[in-house]
């Protein structure tokens, strides 16, 4: 059986205003469910299979948002900080009333790939620490990044907390006083990246998440903006998800 919702609250949470607002478009004869112009905007549809115009317009309905944005440095990946810009403050209006939130954090100064959505099961699926979602890094490195570094990486790093670090991949871009390396983890430690440099005596001055799972950031998106995923982008994603069991990691 179709899955049934009320109008007003339908397209309240798409941002077409409040119920009242709703209220007052039905008086006026602008919205259409169907082709019929609507009489009650309390009335039930189901907005999977049905087709509501609103000022002409077809509502675009989709049961949940996935949109990628690409983190400038000084934004917060939370829903809310007392002091700081979020990557909420960052949404165009169309996507506010949609409560997104990020998946995973990065650091204020992190750059990159994140993904804003309000599809819980998904969000609990990347970061489920079980499941290994690979994320990768772009870095630029105070010191001299060498082999000797690739294959510590590859055993694990021991943080300054102790906790040991599943082997990640690190790979040497370019290497000198500076380095520029990619490095992918299968965890979410806490300041993650910058701890392994720290451990092997090296800082980070620069860091971007490019790629999570198998997805990659869009690289025309420009700091601070976002767009919706595609339909592959968001299976992609999906499928990341089981990750390969420890051991293929570093292959
Ligand atoms: N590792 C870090 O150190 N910082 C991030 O933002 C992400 C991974």
């Amino acid at each position: 059986m179709a899955v049934t919702q009320r109008l007003d609250k339908l397209l309240s949470n798409f941002g077409f205003g409040t119920r009242s607002e709703i209220k007052r478009l039905v008086k006026q004869g602008l919205i259409k469910v169907d082709g019929e112009t609507v009489k009650d905007s309390g009335m039930h549809v189901a907005p999977q299979s049905c087709t509501v115009e609103v000022e002409g317009k077809i509502l675009n309905y989709r049961e949940f948002i996935y949109l990628m944005m690409n983190k400038p440095d000084g934004v917060i990946s939370a829903t809310w900080d007392g002091k700081h810009k979020t990557v909420v403050d960052l949404l165009p209006e169309e996507f506010r009333c949609f409560d997104l939130f990020p998946v995973g954090r990065l650091d204020i100064d992190t750059e990159g790939l994140v993904i804003m959505t309000n599809d819980g099961r998904l969000a609990h699926g990347v970061l489920s620490p079980r499941k290994h979602v690979s994320k990768k890094y772009y870095a630029l490195i105070d010191g001299n990044v060498t082999q000797s570094d690739i294959d510590a990486f590859a055993e694990g790093i021991t943080l300054d907390d102790g906790y040991k670090t599943l082997p990640a991949r690190l790979e040497i871009l370019s290497s000198g006083e500076n380095s520029e390396i990619e490095l992918v983890i299968y965890e979410g430690k806490f300041h993650q990246v910058k701890r392994m440099f720290e451990a092997t005596g090296k800082k980070v001055k620069f860091l971007k998440r490019v790629e999570m799972g198998d997805l990659k950031l869009d690289e025309s998106l420009e700091l601070g903006s976002c767009r919706e995923m595609t339909p592959d982008e968001i299976n992609i994603l999906k499928n990341s998800q089981p990750r390969a069991a420890e051991g293929e990691f570093i292959k």
